[in-house]
Order: C-alpha cells, then structure tokens, then sequence
C-alpha cells in the first residue's frame, strides 16, 4: 500500500499530474484512488466526470475504470460542523497566544473544512485496505504546508491548553480564564478537540509512513524553481519524504539535448517567441538539476492542448521521460532533516565520503551554499531558518549538520560559516 502526495506552486498542473498518474497506474494492474485535498474540485474537471455523490450517499467513492476510483469530499460530510467549532476555538486562542515557532508562519490561518475533511477521508481510505495506491492531489503549496502542519500543531495546543484534570478545569474555569487571558474550552469543544487530535495524529503517522512520499510538481520557470526549493525544505521540516520531482509543461525541445535547440536569434521570425521560451525552459530545466538532484527528476511534455479524461491522461503519463520509475517501489530514506533541538534547530544533510576540510559553508540571505570539492548545493531554508543564525557546523559520520539558533536582531546575515571538524 502506497500513499502519493503531489504538491506544488499553483496552477503548475498538480491535479494534471497526480490524476496521470492514478490512470497509468490503474491501467498497469494496481487498485488506484485518486482524491483531492483541494476545495477547487478540479479533479473530476481533468478526469472528465463528474465525482459529484448524491448528497444522501454515504460513500463518496465514484469507479472511473476497472481499477480506478475517485473521491472528491463530500460538502455534506458530517465532520464540517465539528471542524468549525475546533476552527472558532482555535482561532480566538491563537490571537491570543504566541504559536509554535516550527510552525508560526505556515499556520497562520488554519486548513478549511474540505481540505481537512479530505485528510480524514484519506485516513478512512488508507485504513480500508481496498487500495494499493492512494494517489492525493494537494492544494497549492501554502495550503498543503498549513495542511500538514495541522496535526502537530493542534497537539502542542492541545497539550498546553488542556489541562488533564477536566473536573479541575470545570471548577477553576472562571479562574483559570481571567488568569491566562484566554477563553477556555467548553466540555463539549473539549471534547471535539481531543477527537480531532486523536485522528489527526493517526494521520500524521500516516504521512511520515515509510510508504508515503510527495512529489513536488513545479514548471521549468526559475519563480517556481525557488518556491519549489524553499517546499522541499519545508516538507522536510514536517517530516515528509519528497520522492520525486515532476517537470511538468516541458516543450519538447527544450527537453533536448543543446544542439537540437536554436538560439533565438537563428530561428525563423515567427519561431522566435517559441525559440525564446525553449532556451528560457532549458535554463529552467538546468536550474531544476542543480537545485533537486540526486532526487529522480520527471520530465512532462507541454501538450498541445489540456489532456482531459482518463485517455489523455494516460497519454500524458505515457509520454514523461526521465526517471519515472516504479509507483509502488519504497520509498527511499530521506537525505536532508530539519529538525528542533536544544532550543533552535539542526539541519542534516548526508555528504557521503567528504571530510570537513572539502566541506564549505556560506549563508546567503535565505539561503545555505554547501559546496562540496567543486559541487554546491543550495538550500533553500524554510521561513523558521530564516530568521535563525547559523551557531555551528560539523562534519560526523559522512553527515553535515549545521545547528542554527533563533536571533531576529541579527538577520540578515550573509556571513561565511566556518565548519569545525570532529
Ligand atoms: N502537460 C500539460 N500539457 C498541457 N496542458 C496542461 C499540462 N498540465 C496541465 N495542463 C493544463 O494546465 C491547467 C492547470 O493544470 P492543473 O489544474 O492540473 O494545475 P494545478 O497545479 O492543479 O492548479 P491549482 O493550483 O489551481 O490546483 C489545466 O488546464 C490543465 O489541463
Ligand atoms: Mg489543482
């Protein structure tokens, strides 16, 4: 059983790529849902149907071919008013508190209902058993960001607002409450919250499953290259395995070899607009590279019109080049963490067969340079990183890692890091 995210800058072709992939898999022999996290409901849009249920149908779940499911969430899914009241709560507690600093600029407006409800119903849908594949097609980044933040977020709450002893809290409400400031949870919210927690933990360990991985879908456009840097780091601080990288929008010849792409001033007038996106998209695909590898790169072809329903969309699939590999195979372990430690936080980042000496540090604006005997790698640091400093570097056991500790005053810094051997 495998879980496949797919996420990405809007507009990219998320939805585009997560329902190829759902059809081609399909049709190879594996039992396939297809559902989104996204309210925008463009899922039946490029499969061509319509996923619209009955709105007394208990199963959400439409048969598009043999093999092949989709579910869109149902707007009357019975968690909506119960997610409200945690949302109302919520909301009133965070303006009046600081939030936790993992999550403070994600989670700055909390996940709406159908991007939730969909989380459970992935839950439910995972813990049915029917699927071999569950493939989810996530809402633009900031959203999926929010969206998986969730979990942990509303637990540090929980664990800090809630005190154990209800019959405590019942007797010291109007104590307790002009004490902190804060409103405190009626018995009934209370106990929505703990419901909510509990599923969403189930779905946290479900995402940082060794069975489930993202794939970030982005177009060869240098915007949307670095957005796509700064998620790839994020996801990795949620704990998220990023697993593939899909180049979608590709004109064929910028996906060619250099010689088979003329320069702009060589081609024909009429040609010239195109010449000029094919060496902008070659520049792309070249900065693509150099930010993701060694992640397995997919290349998908700019076709010329929108493939729309389940043949189009298993021609598209077919037509990807690149290292599309197996969608059932494990998924490998993840290179760089990001993790909290000792009051800030330390990144990781395996350098195999590299000592301290070959290993140069440099922190520009929001941004880690490793450079590694001629090769440098950027890291995109996510938005609590950014407003970290660098403390220290270290090579150990063939692995960087970098601690950063919290210093607003100090930001920003753009200061060569020394790192220290051990
Ligand atoms: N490879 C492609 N060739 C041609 N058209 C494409 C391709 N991929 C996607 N499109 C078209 O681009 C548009 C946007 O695609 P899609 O809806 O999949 O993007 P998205 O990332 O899911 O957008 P949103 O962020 O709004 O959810 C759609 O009209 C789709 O048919
Ligand atoms: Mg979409």
């Amino acid at each position: 059983m495998r879980v496949v995210l797919f996420t990405g800058k809007g507009g990219v072709g998320k939805t585009t790529t997560a329902a190829a992939t759902a059809v081609s898999a399909a049709r190879a022999g594996i039992k396939t849902l297809v559902m989104s996290t996204d309210a925008a409901h463009s899922l039946g849009d490029a499969l061509g149907v319509s996923l619209a249920t009955a709105r007394d149908d208990p199963d959400p779940v439409v048969e598009i071919e043999p093999g092949l499911c989709a579910l869109q969430v149902s707007p009357t899914h019975s968690a909506r008013r119960s997610w409200r009241s945690v949302q109302d709560y919520l909301l009133t507690v965070f303006k009046g508190l600081g939030i936790d600093p993992v999550v403070a600029d994600e989670l700055t407006q909390l996940p709406g209902a159908e991007e939730i409800i969909a989380l459970l119903e992935l839950r439910t849908q995972v813990e049915s058993g029917l699927w071999d594949l569950v493939v989810v097609d996530c809402a633009p980044t900031a959203e999926t960001l929010r969206l998986l933040a969730l979990p942990e977020a509303l637990a540090w709450h929980l664990d800090r607002l809630i005190p154990a002893q209800r019959g405590l809290l019942r007797a010291l409400r109007p104590a307790a409450s002009a004490a902190t400031g804060l409103p405190l949870p009626g018995q009934q919210v209370l106990e929505t919250l703990r419901q909510w927690q509990e599923s969403l933990l189930e779905i946290q360990r479900i995402l940082a499953a060794g069975t489930t991985s993202v794939r970030l879908v982005l177009t060869p456009e240098r915007v949307v290259v670095a957005e796509s840097r700064r998620t790839l780091t994020s996801l990795r601080l949620y704990g998220l395995t990023v697993d593939q990288v899909v180049v979608n929008r590709v004109f064929p010849d910028a996906a060619a070899p250099a010689q088979d792409c003329p320069e702009p001033d060589q081609a024909p007038a009429q040609n010239a607009w195109l010449a000029g996106w094919n060496v902008a998209q070659k520049r792309g695909l070249s900065e693509v590279r150099r930010s993701f590898e060694p992640l397995p790169i997919v290349i998908a072809p700019y076709l010329s019109e929108e493939p729309v329903g389940t043949d189009a969309l298993a021609a598209l699939a077919g037509a990807r080049t690149g290292e599309v590999g197996d969608v059932l195979a494990a998924v490998p372990a993840q290179g760089m963490t990001v993790r909290p430690e000792d009051g800030g936080f330390l990144l990781t980042l395996p350098l195999p067969l590299v000592t301290a000496a070959e290993v140069d540090l440099k922190r520009r604006d929001d941004e880690l340079l490793v450079s590694v005997v001629g090769q440098r790698r950027v890291l995109s640091l996510p938005s609590v990183l950014r407003r970290c400093v660098v403390t220290g570097a270290v090579v150990r056991n063939a692995t960087l890692r970098v601690r950063f500790a919290p210093d607003e005053r100090l930001w920003p810094v753009s200061a060569r890091e020394s790192v220290a051997s051990e």
